[in-house]
């Protein structure tokens, strides 16, 4: 297994470019197997373990792919296989996202249940209630969710979500836009990551209104084609480069971002103290002499996200005072904080709420990535931290990070990849 090993008590300094968003890229390319027709040639797509895996996934069902320099083109005019196997949806929950195209497209689809995840309960209750509305008959058995579409047509619906999920309206969005007539979701989520959904299948023909808002409106098509499309960038990362150089105290600029997108966190920088400077798609992050405490409570968009919950939390041990960390989104979501105190930070868990007291000088030791942003957390902490810190598990940052070592060391920070035997 690899590990990272981070030096730290180095300062960031300089620019990085940050990277294709991978939270879109998995429905875009979940997408695709809704036309047969043509190849898709999809830009600004990063090089990440989840995108393998994805793509294995639909390889698996029968497209045709390759991936070079960030671009991958798909083909799907042969994908004849309607299963998607446990084996690859243990990798990866978001394979779930299979389900709205396939049903759409053929009718029928079945695809294992995924199971639990690091960070509580993930159910998948509203992509059934999404498929179902939309004319499906779902039946669960051996482990695999079967779903059939009566008459071999999705027909179009109301559906109005209880809960703001971003997958199941990726899903409901996918299967809507070839069922026949007219299909609302209410409350549907909002984050960019759906708009780019939107825009994406727009551009393959489909027609959706309400793009980038909680109200989609879709009147289904008969047929959608392969085209050309950019990426937006991963806010998540742009995020956690922000936040990675207000833990060092210092200066950074992160190209290739939209600022709209990071309202939420750009205002919590400034909270803390950081002097922002946007210009078009750049970012320059100044980090203050003292970091303020500032309170954050996960929602979703345009609310602070949880994914940058963990990575919020490190920063917070810097700051000097107590402040408050809430996730609505994921409720238990804490599972980097003994991580952390390990480190040498304060932080209690009282009633689903983190309380951090800082600041707190960090002492580098071993300490274990348990998921994809737990070890984002962990990394700024190892970077702030005097001594060596040794980040394992590192398979995990490795979903969703491209690069993230040679980027950090860009910027100036020292961190270096090992092997490591994990004993058990
Ligand atoms: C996506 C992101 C993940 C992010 C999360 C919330 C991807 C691949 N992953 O995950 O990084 O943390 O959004 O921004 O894009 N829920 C239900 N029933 C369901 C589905 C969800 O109750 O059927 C609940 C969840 O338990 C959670 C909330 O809805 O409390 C939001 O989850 P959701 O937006 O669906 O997360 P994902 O799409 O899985």
């Amino acid at each position: 297994m690899d590990k990272l090993v981070i030096r730290g008590g180095r300062r960031l300094n300089g620019s990085v470019t940050a990277s294709g968003s991978k939270n879109s890229s998995l429905p875009v390319i979940a997408a695709t197997l809704l036309s047969g027709n043509g190849t898709f040639t999809l830009h600004r797509i990063p090089d990440l373990q989840d995108i393998s895996t994805f793509t294995q996934l639909i390889n698996h069902l029968g497209a045709e792919t390759s991936f070079s320099d960030n671009t991958l083109t798909v083909s799907t005019g042969n994908v004849e296989s309607l299963l998607t196997p446990y084996e690859l949806v243990k990798k990866m929950r978001a394979s779930i996202y299979v389900l709205g195209p396939l049903l759409a497209r053929f009718g029928e689809a079945k695809v294992s249940l995924p199971g639990g995840c690091a960070f509580g309960p993930r159910p998948i209750d509203l992509h059934l209630m999404a498929m179902e509305k939309l004319g499906a008959k779902i039946t669960i058995e051996t482990g695999f969710i079967t779903a059939k579409a009566r008459n071999g047509k999705l027909q179009g619906a109301t559906i109005d979500f209880p809960v703001s999920s971003v997958g199941a309206t990726g899903n409901a969005l996918m299967a809507a836009v070839l069922a026949e007539g007219k299909t609302t979701l209410s409350n549907a989520a909002a984050e960019p990551e759906i708009e780019a959904l939107c825009r994406f299948l727009t551009a393959m023909g489909a027609h959706i209104k309400g793009t980038g808002t909680t109200e989609l409106i879709v009147e289904g098509v008969t047929s959608l084609s392969a085209v050309e499309f950019t990426n937006v960038f991963d806010r998540i990362e742009a995020g956690t480069l922000l936040a990675a150089a207000a833990i060092t105290g210092g200066t950074i600029t992160v190209d290739g971002v939209e600022n709209e997108q990071l309202k939420s966190v750009l205002k919590k920088l400034a909270h803390a103290g950081c002097t922002l400077t946007q210009a078009a798609g750049s970012i320059t992050l100044a980090s203050p002499e003292k970091l303020i405490p500032t309170d954050i409570t996960a929602k979703p968009y345009p609310s602070f996200p949880t994914d940058m919950q963990a990575q919020w939390t490190a920063l917070m041990t810097q700051a000097e005072g107590t402040s408050r960390i809430t996730d609505k989104v994921y409720h238990e979501r804490f599972n980097h904080i003994p991580e952390l105190n390990r480190l040498g930070a304060h932080i209690e868990i009282k009633k689903n709420q983190a309380i951090v007291e800082g600041p707190r000088r960090l002492s580098g030791t071993k300490v274990m990535s348990t998921d994809l942003r737990a070890s984002a957390c962990l990394v700024l902490a190892g970077l702030v931290a005097e001594g060596v810190t040794e980040v394992l598990r590192v398979y995990h940052l490795d979903r969703g990070y491209e690069q993230i070592e040679m980027k950090l060391n860009t910027l100036g920070a020292d961190i270096t990849r090992e092997k490591y035997k994990e004993f058990s």
